[in-house]
């Protein structure tokens, strides 16, 4: 259980004092978003994983969110993602202890990767809602059957089942970013002609049958969030107009709250995100020599750039909170302690971080204690380009690290080199064994 919210020091800003929401009360407003964290190895709870969350924890974040674990083995992009079953309850115990700890709630964001799983990781063609070759994977997927859906609908209730027996206070799941549930929604890999592909009303149907099947197994009062996209990012997707009717389903299956957010992973990874594209980091993390290759050669003209702008969702964000009635939170471009007070004001529910947090895993108790006003991430997205390898981490605060260590051992060589030559001078040589 997370410990008494009212005993932390909130300073009377309504981004920090404790909130109610859909059951459970977190301490403050702020939750950090599902940031991939590359720290699964062979898909289980490592204990690097557990002290990145324990981190965010102590740091002052009112819920942290373990990012992307897939319902079910054929769901996976990467070998070392995590995916629910019983053998890994003891270590996501260890980790949803070691975050109430800290006094802070924990989640975790359910999905399954649909077409752009990775057929090696997986060893089967990928799922998907139309049969479509995948660039990103370079793989075609199968079409669902019935059966299929019906299953991996099973396997959503099965794993949110299993996160509330590992301790989770709450499940998010993954309707946005071009992930399974998102691919029915979006008009750009949906083309089924049954009741599952066409008109708005069959393509929300599967993934929100999902949220109300969730809703039924874990009963009211459980928190269930939704991560969707407010616009897929690319002609022939989803657009706001219908996003908005997307949200209104998901609130009528029983979500708790909604977090728009945008985006297809397989197609406009950046869209999410804003920002640089760091290509030299890109290629060095492909282990396929041919990814390597075409990346290094087209990655700058194959990879779309869109400009960063903080709080770059708002609008839709604005537009999907004023057509429900569940709360909602907000992603995308939160920088500073005025942008959350300035949400919070104007209604959003809470506010959900990914890079500030990633920058500094201190963000939130730092501007609540008035040490900072603003996050120094620069969007560089280096962080994103390397977590599969390295592990989520602020790429550029480790090599402002490493060059300040650099320059003060340069300077202590200088040192020890002109004290050194002052002493062989004066007849006593010293060795300098750096
Ligand atoms: C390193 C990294 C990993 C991410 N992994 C995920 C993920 O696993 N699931 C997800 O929904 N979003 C993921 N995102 C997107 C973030 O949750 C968020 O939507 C995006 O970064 C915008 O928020 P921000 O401006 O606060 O960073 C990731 C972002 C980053 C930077
Ligand atoms: S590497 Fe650091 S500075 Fe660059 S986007 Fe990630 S968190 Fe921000």
């Amino acid at each position: 259980m997370v410990p008494d919210p009212m005993t932390y020091n909130h300073n009377n800003s309504p981004v920090f004092s404790p909130f109610a929401l859909d059951g459970m009360t977190l301490r403050n407003r702020t939750i950090r978003s599902g940031c991939f964290e590359g720290m699964s190895q062979e898909g289980t709870v490592t204990e690097r994983l557990i002290d990145h969350h324990r981190r965010l924890a102590a740091g002052g974040i009112g819920m942290t969110t373990v990012s992307y674990c897939s319902v079910s083995e054929d769901g996976r992009a990467f070998g070392h993602e995590l995916w629910m079953r019983t053998e890994i309850l003891p270590g996501l115990r260890r980790l949803t202890d070691a975050v109430h700890a800290e006094g802070a709630a924990v989640s975790i964001q359910l999905g399954h990767c649909g077409f752009f799983a990775s057929p090696s990781v997986i060893d089967r063609r990928p799922f998907g809602a139309s049969p479509k070759f995948c660039l990103f994977r370079l793989s075609y997927c199968d079409e669902m059957s019935e059966e299929d859906i019906e299953k991996k609908t099973d396997d959503f209730v099965r794993a949110a089942r299993l996160a509330r027996q590992a301790g989770f206070d709450a499940v998010e799941i993954h309707a946005g970013h071009g992930y399974l549930l998102s691919q029915f929604l979006s008009p750009w890999t949906n083309r089924r002609g049954d009741r599952y592909g066409g008109s708005l009303e069959n393509r929300v149907r599967f993934p929100a049958e999902v949220v109300r099947r969730v809703r039924a197994e874990m009963g009211g009062g459980y928190p269930i969030l939704v991560k969707m996209n407010q616009c897929d990012g690319m002609r022939g997707g989803l657009e706001l107009d219908e996003s908005i009717e997307v949200a209104r389903s998901f609130e009528a299956a029983g979500a708790g709250a909604l977090v728009p957010s945008c985006g297809f992973t397989a197609k406009t990874p950046f869209h999410m995100l804003r920002g640089g594209v760091p290509v030299r980091e890109m290629v060095r993390a492909q282990s396929s020599f041919f990814y390597r290759l075409g990346l290094s050669l087209f990655g700058r003209t194959m990879v779309q750039r869109y400009p960063f702008e903080p709080l770059f969702l708002l609008e839709g964000a604005r537009r999907i909170r004023d057509a429900v009635s569940i709360p909602v939170g907000y992603i995308g471009g939160v920088l500073s302690r005025t942008d959350m007070e300035t949400l919070v004001d104007e209604g959003f529910a809470f506010v959900q971080l990914g890079r500030a947090t990633i920058r500094d895993p201190d963000f939130v108790r730092r501007l609540e204690h008035g040490e900072l006003d603003r996050s120094d991430c620069d969007q560089c997205n280096r962080c994103i380009a390397t977590m599969s390898v390295e592990g989520v981490r602020c790429v550029t605060a480790d090599l402002a690290t490493t060059d300040r260590a650099l320059s003060q051992r340069g300077t202590r060589l200088i040192r020890r080199r002109l004290v050194g030559e002052y002493h062989s001078s004066v007849a006593n040589p010293k060795e300098d064994h750096e």
